[in-house]
């Protein structure tokens, strides 16, 4: 860990039930978490309000996607103002399930970013590589490509924290090695100190995302530029999670 106060996300997808999140929360609550770390949950859009109402307010809330402008007539679609409105802080743009499954672009992740950030909502923005583009050698090229699109849409970075996962080691549980996400991790503060500026190069937080869990956040996050991590598969588990908060180092 290096940049700015250590991140941890817990991206809880499409999973739960009213009951299964009761639980989750209440194990949140009673955690001992330490202090110096920003916690965030994404709950599914339906249970926000259910976890805001009961989650402690120690722990902020993100939405998992949110619509790329603002709302009305776009059937299924949840706005930024209605996020906003149930008291989510941040949203996770570009996760690789959104980019791969569902075929989002990198052009409309970077207008969905832009948007969010305009009505004050901060972005989780997710980057990374596919099994195929990484055994092509192809891992940068494919995380700055992504990176220049949210690069070109937005206009500050202050409400940023990018979030590098992986697409081989989500859900797999193949985590990266320590010493590969940090290799990309610097990538990446190199690409935006020399295509943004020093000053967001240094403040940014760059965390890691696939396959985190209790037993292997403690060796990632010693790394230099592993500033946090989103979580997915291990965050329904609120020990576990905790755990992973309090690798910080
Ligand atoms: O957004 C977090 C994520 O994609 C990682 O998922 O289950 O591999 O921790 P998981």
């Amino acid at each position: 860990a290096g940049s700015g106060k250590f991140f941890v996300g817990g991206n809880w997808k499409c999973n739960g039930t009213k009951d299964s999140i009761s639980k989750l929360v209440t194990e949140l609550n009673s955690a001992a978490l330490e202090s110096d770390v920003d916690v965030v949950v994404a709950p599914p859009f339906v249970y926000i309000d259910q976890v805001k109402s009961s989650l402690s307010d120690r722990i902020e809330i993100a939405a998992q996607n949110c619509w790329v402008g603002k709302g009305g007539a776009f059937t299924g679609e949840i706005s930024v103002e209605q996020i906003q409105d149930l008291g989510c802080k941040w949203v996770v743009l570009g996760h690789s399930e959104r980019r791969h499954v569902i075929g989002e672009d990198d052009q409309f992740i970077g207008k969905k970013a832009a948007y969010a950030l305009s009505q004050g909502v901060g972005v989780i923005a997710c980057i990374g590589e596919l099994l195929e583009e990484r055994e092509a050698g192809k891992t940068f090229d494919v995380c700055f490509k992504q990176l220049k699109a949210y690069a070109d849409a937005v206009s500050s970075w202050d409400n940023i924290v990018v979030a590098y996962e992986p697409v081989w080691a989500i859900g797999t549980g193949k985590v990266a090695s320590p010493e590969q996400a940090q290799e990309v991790h610097l990538a990446v503060r190199e690409w935006l100190s020399k295509n943004v500026s020093a000053e967001v190069s240094s403040k940014t937080r760059i965390i890691y995302g696939g396959s985190v869990n209790g037993g292997n956040c403690a060796e990632l996050a010693k790394k230099e530029d592993i500033d946090g991590f989103l979580v997915g598969g291990a965050s329904l588990k609120g020990p576990e999670f905790a755990t992973i908060i309090n690798s910080v180092t």
